[in-house]
């Protein structure tokens, strides 16, 4: 897995490179939003799927606080709060502070995940998500995450990348350092009852 110091711009991406850096060490290439609009929506790829998700999960996602783990820039806590949610994200990385719009930074926390949900009370979130969050952490790391979220909201819910989202073997293998890398049926199973979809759901497309 990629540790914490290393989400930085040989990550992202955002900022140009320099010399001889190797570049987008887990598959980025340029982290923001996707400037391409989804043909029936009309809306920009990553709106579209996150319009997609707050109607199919709009139960979980009202009337109460919802966070998002390893919420980068910001950009689902800002689709969500758009849409009405009071959403917050937590957020690790200090490189990608200064990346985070003025709209939404009073809404990131910058902590690890586990150390923002110990500071919390129990029930204190509606519900807890995590967009390609899962695969930054180990098995055991995913273990202690999905009761440690449990335990502080109502409901959970985990957009996964999964096996197929890497396009060939090369890739996958090149990557198996950074992510952990399972079919979507092995993130259900390990998710149980807690919706657990891929980032590659047909809704999505
Ligand atoms: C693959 S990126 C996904 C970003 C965003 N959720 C999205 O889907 O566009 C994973 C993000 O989680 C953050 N992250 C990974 N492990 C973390 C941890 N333990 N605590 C907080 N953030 C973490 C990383 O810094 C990175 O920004």
């Amino acid at each position: 897995m990629i540790p914490h110091e290393d989400y930085n711009k040989l990550y992202y991406g955002i900022e140009p490179l320099q010399g001889d850096e190797e570049i987008h060490i887990g598959g980025y290439r340029g982290y923001g939003r996707i400037d391409v609009f989804h043909a029936e929506s009309g809306l920009e790829l990553t709106k579209h799927r996150n319009t997609i998700l707050y109607n199919d999960y709009q139960e979980y996602l009202t009337d109460g606080k919802v966070l998002e783990l390893g919420s980068a820039t910001g950009i689902t806590v800002e689709d969500f709060r758009e849409l009405g949610v009071d959403c917050e994200g937590v957020e690790w990385s200090d490189y990608l502070q200064d990346f985070i719009p003025a709209n939404v930074r009073p809404y990131i926390h910058h902590a690890s995940a586990v150390d923002h949900l110990m500071s919390v009370p129990d029930g204190h979130y509606k519900s807890i998500f995590g967009l390609r969050f899962l695969p930054c952490l180990t098995d055991d790391e995913v273990t202690a995450l999905l009761t440690l979220a449990a335990a502080k909201s109502e409901y959970q819910i985990y957009i996964v990348d999964d096996y197929d989202s890497y396009p060939d073997d090369e890739t996958r293998e090149r990557l198996t350092d950074c992510y952990n890398i399972k079919t979507l049926e092995q993130w259900q199973a390990i998710c149980g009852e807690i919706p657990c979809i891929s980032i590659l759901d047909e809704r999505f497309q």
